[in-house]
């Protein structure tokens, strides 16, 4: 569990405030004149009034005071490191997949000692042939939402056991038992780049989100969680997790089982994730310091945006259509964001030192790319501490011009809520000369 560091006086003023009888939240605001005036908290601020002024007093004072209040407010509690029956088998290797140019693995992932209990399955490429001899690799590693079979057409990936079935890009429930078939190979295809991220000289990691804990009202009933007994959506603590701080320990597990195998760099994983599993990504990287590097894809509201903007999704609306993602506690501020002891600029603080990158896109206002960028920048004062940066930029910049500094990138592509090669491309540009081979 977190350590529990908050002052009695704020953990009593957290507590006064009471959950109110949900309400229907105010509808969205799209209109950047109507961004009520807000005064953002300082990182390094201290609750009981003191400054951080060195990096020794953010690591062993300000960043734990603030892990605690992003657990007990907004995710809920992570409980700590694997369960003591957690294990692994490699149940596939191809050493010359997608035409020799990868080798292709999965590993299924126990939680317990039970072979039909909760589990995980990793998919892994990495390069191939003549480029193996500059592994060890660093990698990307990111849940996927329809399966792995959905993140390249490769007929060899094991389809997945998902009750859903694709129209074009759409999904939706289908009747239970339905069969997963092979036309949804691949459907997300474009948003993994797969080939390219393995010719730039990355391994590719991923799982399907469901495995960890399925994306429903009731999903916290099952699968971890329900291993862990951390309760369901209503019957749980205020501050039990939620199922983005369920998918985020699942890519902490995922990083166990990867810096077990000598042929990835354990010191060079990079997390990443889109859109509500960039939530989860964000979650992961803040608290676990093994990630080497975080790329936020439009996380949007509680992910890069800051919730205080009240522009695009608010915390009122994501708790009202999602009540199972947050800590039962996180309803307290639904229409209340100025009552939030944070904002998610401290949430993006917490990887500092480590780089991070903020991706937008200019047609998803929903996940306010103007809030991206700014939670971005409210996050410096940390990197500055530790010599750093930042993005080295004061203004957003123009769409479709990224900028970086020596710690941070950014960049509001044009185009819609997705993953595109070009969002790759930034990364892939950053990654390059930030998650440099650790001598
Ligand atoms: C919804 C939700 C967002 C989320 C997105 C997604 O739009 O409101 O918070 O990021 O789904 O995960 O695609």
């Amino acid at each position: 569990m977190t350590p529990r560091l908050l002052s009695p006086l704020l953990a009593a003023c957290l507590a006064s405030l009471a959950l109110p009888a949900a309400p229907a939240p105010a509808p969205a605001n799209l209109d950047e004149s109507k961004v009520p005036p807000y005064t953002l908290p300082d990182p390094l601020l201290c609750t009981d009034g003191t400054r951080v002024r060195d990096a020794a007093t953010w690591r062993a004072k300000r960043r734990p005071e603030l892990l605690e209040l992003f657990a007990t407010q907004e995710y809920g509690r992570t409980p700590s490191g694997r369960p003591a029956k957690m294990h692994w088998e490699v149940t596939s290797v191809d050493r010359a997949a997608l035409g020799g140019k990868a080798v292709r693995q999965e590993i299924t992932i126990w939680f317990s000692e039970k072979r039909d209990g909760p589990q995980m399955h990793l998919l892994i490429y990495q390069p191939a042939g003549d480029a193996a001899a500059h592994a060890p690799w660093p990698v990307f590693l990111g849940l996927n939402f329809f399966g792995n079979h959905a993140v390249h057409a490769d007929p060899a990936i094991s389809l997945a056991r998902p009750f859903v079935f694709y129209e074009a890009d759409r999904y939706r429930p289908a009747p239970a038992g339905t069969p997963v078939t092979s036309e949804q190979r691949g459907v997300h295809a474009s948003k993994w780049q797969i080939e390219t991220v393995i010719a730039r000289g990355y391994a590719t990691a991923t799982a399907w989100y469901h495995d960890l804990c399925p994306d429903r009202g009731d999903g916290l009933k099952e699968n971890v969680p329900a291993l862990l007994a951390t309760g369901g959506a209503e019957e749980r603590a205020g501050d039990a997790w939620g199922a983005i701080g369920v998918w985020a320990w699942g890519l902490s597990r995922a990083l166990d089982v990867i810096a077990s195998d000598a042929e990835f760099d354990a010191r060079r994983v990079a997390v990443h994730g889109h859109s509500r599993l960039g939530k989860a990504a964000v979650w992961a990287a803040a608290q676990d310091e093994r990630f080497a590097l975080l790329v936020s894809n439009e996380s949007g509201c509680g992910g890069a945006a800051l919730s205080q903007r009240i522009y695009g999704e608010t915390v009122g609306l994501i708790n009202a259509r999602f009540p199972h993602w947050f800590a039962k506690n996180f309803r307290r501020y639904n229409d209340h964001e100025a009552a939030l002891p944070f904002d998610q600029h401290e949430l993006l603080a917490l990887v500092a030192p480590r780089p991070l990158y903020v991706a937008s896109a200019e047609g998803d206002q929903w996940s306010d790319p103007k809030g991206e960028f700014l939670g971005a920048k409210g996050a410096e004062p940390v990197y500055q501490l530790f010599g750093l940066q930042g993005l080295g930029v004061g203004a957003m910049p123009r769409v479709g011009t990224p900028v970086a500094g020596d710690a941070i990138g950014y960049h509001n592509r044009t185009g819609k809520h997705d993953v595109t090669d070009e969002d790759w491309g930034r990364v892939l540009d950053f990654a390059d000369t930030r998650l440099k081979p650790v001598k």
